[in-house]
């Protein structure tokens, strides 16, 4: 199928402009290769794991495909970015992703010495500017529907106003999940997406079956975005977790600190050894739509195939 070929296919030599986003837990070997085999670019969620883990992690999915594939980063407590810059540089990966709009000049400027690709994922039309003058090669725009750390802004308005402000491409992301959510991405002037919920259920995806099931089983009212206090929100499936959260965040009664503390190890809780009630089920809206576990193929078949036939469908019924 050379269909939807956009400029990040050629910028990162992958067949469908369809990116696993970087998921921490979740996005790692069996789900990178699954994606970039099937076409796409798979992602590893490099998270907060030590430098030495993520080596392992780029030799499995090296073992597991022969296609273009990145790591995510991001600054989290623990993490030195100087480490993993070299630590990546040092394994020769390709393309890098920066969450939190944190790709600065001087970390870029190092990554294209030698000649990693970078992009940048960002909240904002102000942040996409940014990231751009610092030199990143792609702008992700994620909108607030997103699982995990989320925009205010939807992905509907943020994404033509970052297609306007910015020069490098631009990729759709935050509450996409199918065909119908791909092609209007092309439509607003982006040129690929980027999907983590959907990913999740699948059959390549390592995450506790219990998890799985909860995002089978959410509705699009489910989700709830925490962590306002510390500024960097995340959006979760509501749970017995959410809810202590929620009261003590509009409480006021914690500190940006205690409640980094009280997040620590959830995600893993949740998403590996499947405490619904008490991990942190990140997820976006899109779990309301999502009601079975497909192969990552079949999704990204689907979509391509879907988006053509919606494109030609729209034309006949409106066109003439
Ligand atoms: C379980 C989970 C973990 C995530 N972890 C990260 C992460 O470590 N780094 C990051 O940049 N984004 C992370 N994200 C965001 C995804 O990379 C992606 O941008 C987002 O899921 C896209 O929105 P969607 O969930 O509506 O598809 C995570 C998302 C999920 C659902």
């Amino acid at each position: 199928m050379d269909v939807f070929h956009t400029e990040i296919c050629d910028l990162f030599g992958i067949e469908y402009p369809i990116i696993l986003g970087g998921m921490a837990w979740a996005g790692e070997a069996n789900l990178v290769a699954a994606v970039s085999n099937a076409g796409g670019l798979g992602l590893i969620g490099s998270g907060n794991m030590p430098d030495e883990n993520l080596k392992e992690e780029i030799e499995r999915v090296r073992a597991l495909t022969e296609k273009p594939f990145g790591v995510n980063i991001v600054p989290v407590a623990g993490v030195s970015m100087k480490e993993r810059l070299k630590t990546i540089i040092g394994e020769e990966v390709a393309i890098v992703a920066a969450a939190f709009s944190d790709p600065t000049a001087p970390l870029i400027a190092e990554l294209h010495k030698h000649h990693v690709k970078v992009l940048g994922v960002v909240p904002t039309v102000r942040l996409a500017k940014r990231v751009e003058a610092e030199g990143a090669d792609v702008v992700v725009a994620s909108g607030t529907e997103a699982g995990g750390h989320c925009s205010v802004v939807a992905t509907l308005p943020l994404v033509p106003q970052v297609v306007d402000a910015v020069d490098v491409p631009v990729v759709a992301c935050g509450g996409i999940g199918d065909a119908r959510g791909f092609l209007a991405a092309l439509a607003m002037g982006a040129c690929g997406i980027q999907m983590g919920t959907r990913f999740l259920a699948t059959k390549e995806c390592i995450c506790h079956p219990r998890f799985k099931e909860t995002i089978l089983e959410a509705s699009e009212e489910d989700t709830v975005v925490t962590g306002k206090i510390t500024g960097t929100t995340c959006r979760v499936i509501k749970n017995k977790l959410t809810e202590e959260w929620l009261k003590k965040e509009d409480g006021g009664i914690t500190s940006k600190e205690k409640f980094e503390a009280l997040g620590l190890g959830k995600i893993k809780s949740a998403l590996i050894d499947g405490d619904i009630e008490y991990g942190s089920l990140v997820s976006g809206q899109v779990a309301g739509m999502i009601k079975e576990i497909n192969s990552v193929k079949e999704i990204i078949v689907e979509i391509i195939e879907g988006a053509k036939e919606i494109y030609e469908e729209i034309g006949a019924k409106y066109l003439g």
